[in-house]
């Protein structure tokens, strides 16, 4: 019931140091953008221990950041460009129901529109993915090869290159967590440099928001 996590607040609160809430409201320093799915069972700060001032979340079906979602670019900039994050991890999860569902032909609703860049990954890769006779191992790549996918998106975007060129070193990650031991597992992706970046998503330091007409 809501008025259980009214309580739950107030013991959580009532146990803290008041010097530790004194800390947190001169301001915020994560060093950690932090981007996974909205699936309750992988919840951002209790499954790396950290605590409150550690990570900037930000959480959505299937850990998506897309070139057309302003919510989600718009955390991308402020992380980057006001908090000076050196790390953005992308935290995907094996068997998300996201993916699931963007495997599936069926008609969903909606959210078949916020899950459509995942068919588009399903189909860049659909070689590989199409070759695992394992429905439960298909989707577990699946996972993985959507949370590369957001790895290289999120490096090819303006707001990242743009730092690298102001000699803000950011690093992407990708990463995977396993909800049968509670363990994650690093894919290994990591983007750090523009000549990472597939050269037509490159911008040139020189070139001016105007551009030429
Ligand atoms: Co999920």
């Amino acid at each position: 019931m809501p008025h259980e996590l009214l309580q739950r607040n107030r013991e959580w609160a009532a146990s803290q140091d008041p010097s530790f809430f004194e800390a947190l409201t001169e301001g915020q320093s994560p060093r950690f953008l932090w981007i996974s799915c909205s699936d309750s069972r992988v919840p951002a700060n209790e499954i790396v221990e950290c605590h409150p001032g550690d990570l900037f979340v930000h959480r959505n079906i299937a850990n998506r950041i897309d070139h057309d979602d302003l919510n989600g670019l718009s955390v991308l900039e402020y992380a980057v460009e006001v908090l000076q994050v050196p790390h953005i991890v992308v935290c995907g999860h094996y068997q998300c129901g996201g993916i699931k569902a963007a495997m599936e032909h069926t008609d969903h609703g909606l959210i078949d529109n916020w899950l459509r860049p995942i068919k588009r990954c399903y189909h860049q890769h659909h070689d590989e993915l199409d070759r695992i006779t394992d429905d439960h191992k298909r989707w577990d790549r699946l996972c993985e090869l959507n949370v590369i996918d957001q790895v290289e998106g999120i490096a090819s975007t303006t707001v990242v290159q743009k730092a690298w060129q102001r000699g803000h070193e950011v690093t992407i990650h990708g990463w995977i967590y396993q909800l049968a031991n509670g363990e994650i597992h690093d894919l290994g992706v990591e983007v750090d440099s523009p000549d990472q970046v597939p050269p037509i998503y490159r911008i040139s330091a020189s070139s001016s928001a105007l551009g030429d007409a």
